[in-house]
């Protein structure tokens, strides 16, 4: 499928983005692990969040559908678990693989894991390597750093474990596995990652302590299902958040959207970058803030993204590149590494496409640095299979001259079904 964008003269009007992936990913697998029924509204019915669901269900559990987006959770507690009778499959998700691992450490069965042609490339060391130490056997290509894995779980020892990356799906791997350990499991990260397996463990039960980047987790807990209402995906909101910023005129609400601190370094950015945003109707679902987001276009200028920020943005910066290209003068982006290992390297990938644009670019070893304000010229662009390059191209075919395409665009449907018709709405 390709996807045709034009230079638009302005985005107006109130959406809901699909719900949020990570907290999607996580309602199915504890909803599994805990006893009795999790309800889980505005599921995220993207590609990704259906390769957990079948996961699951080859493991023994049972969902139901109700309407486009609730789904029923059958947990069968800690140990409910079966075998899977056959290799199960993540498609394109990390998080599914990543997470999933954490937990088939722990059961007393035998299990294998892979994933797509970007799976079977990304880093696995870093999460075998700790559930290891905790005693699963678990052995995968290439010295046990790549995908297909096969795991023999059994009961896990506790360890305290320092992560070398700030990697939301290694501590919740290592924090899963905690829960089939015997006593206290300690990650510490060095910088803060998104928290929403804290928060949903401790939402249903869990015996769980946070303290800045140190999170501890008791073993044995009974987790009993509850239901879960999905915000909306600050990470998909970022794309219309960006698109309304860039074009003056333009005037964007987005309603009931996750604004989890581990998250929103994307409105920080487009503070920072002179964007006009402010946030309303602020609550609280199932222990995660939300809120609506309303932002307004206006002229931008370029900023600098590292440390800390990185990673409460980090799957952004394949956008924010796009309001970077726009702003004026620099963006700098740095400490941003982990790019390099996403669904593509979204250096390189980001880097190319935005120059096919005309985009003064230059790639460092851990981030980029943009030369904004000159006009864009719309062209042929390719998503390399990543949703988030195809939705960040799509938003750059707004500001530039003439037609974009951005080719194989089907793999947006990994966490953003709908999104055309969403962005077809909008433009004015
Ligand atoms: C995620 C964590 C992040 C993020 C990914 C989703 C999660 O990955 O990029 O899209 O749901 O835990 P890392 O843990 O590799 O940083």
């Amino acid at each position: 499928m390709h996807l045709q964008v034009s230079k638009s003269k302005k985005l107006v009007g109130q959406i809901e983005v699909p719900g949020d992936k990570s907290i999607s990913h996580r309602a199915v697998m504890l909803g599994s692990l805990a006893t009795g029924v999790t309800k889980i509204s505005n599921f995220l019915m993207g590609a990704d969040c259906l390769s957990t669901i079948e996961c699951f269900q080859a493991m023994g559990i049972e969902f139901v559908q109700e309407g486009n987006n609730t789904i029923t959770v059958k947990g069968r507690g800690l140990h409910g678990l079966r075998e899977p009778e056959d290799v199960l499959n993540v498609g394109n998700s990390g998080t599914t693989i990543r997470l999933m691992m954490g937990i088939l450490a722990g059961q007393p069965f035998f299990s294998t894991v892979t994933g797509d042609g970007s799976i079977r490339k990304r880093p696995m060391g870093r999460v075998i390597e700790p559930l290891r130490e905790m005693g699963a056997s678990i052995n995968g290509r290439q010295n046990g750093t790549l995908a297909p894995i096969a795991i023999q779980g059994r009961v896990l020892r506790p360890i305290k474990f320092v992560s070398a990356v700030a990697s939301a799906q290694v501590k919740s791997a290592v924090l899963l596995a905690g829960l089939y350990a015997n006593g206290q499991t300690t990650v510490w990260e060095p910088q803060k990652s998104r928290d929403h397996t804290e928060r949903m463990l401790s939402y249903l039960g869990a015996d769980i302590e946070v303290k800045d980047q140190v999170v501890k987790i008791t073993g044995n807990p009974s987790l009993e299902g509850r239901p879960v209402e999905v915000p909306g995906d600050i990470s998909s909101a970022a794309f219309f958040m960006v698109a309304a910023a860039i074009i003056p005129g333009s005037r964007l609400r987005i309603n009931r959207v996750g604004i989890n601190s581990t998250r929103t370094g994307i409105i920080d950015v487009l503070r920072s970058m002179g964007a006009d945003l402010k946030i309303l109707n602020e609550d609280i679902v199932n222990g995660e803030p939300v809120g609506d987001i309303v932002i307004q276009g206006g002229d931008l200028q370029g900023t600098v993204i590292e440390g800390s920020l990185i990673p409460r943005l980090i799957d952004e910066i394949p956008v924010i590149t796009i309001a970077a290209a726009v702003a004026k003068g620099e963006t700098i982006i740095r400490d941003a590494a982990e790019l390099k290992v996403k669904e593509t390297d979204r250096i390189s990938t980001m880097a190319g496409e935005l120059r096919k644009m005309g985009v003064e670019v230059k790639e460092l070893k851990d981030g980029m640095i943009i030369n904004g304000g000159s006009a864009l010229t719309g062209t042929i662009c390719e998503s390399h299979g990543d949703h988030r390059v195809a939705m960040s191209m799509a938003i750059a075919g707004l500001v530039a001259d003439g037609k974009t395409t951005v080719k194989n665009a089907e793999c947006i449907d990994v966490s953003f079904p709908g999104f055309e018709k969403v962005l077809k709405e909008l433009i004015k």
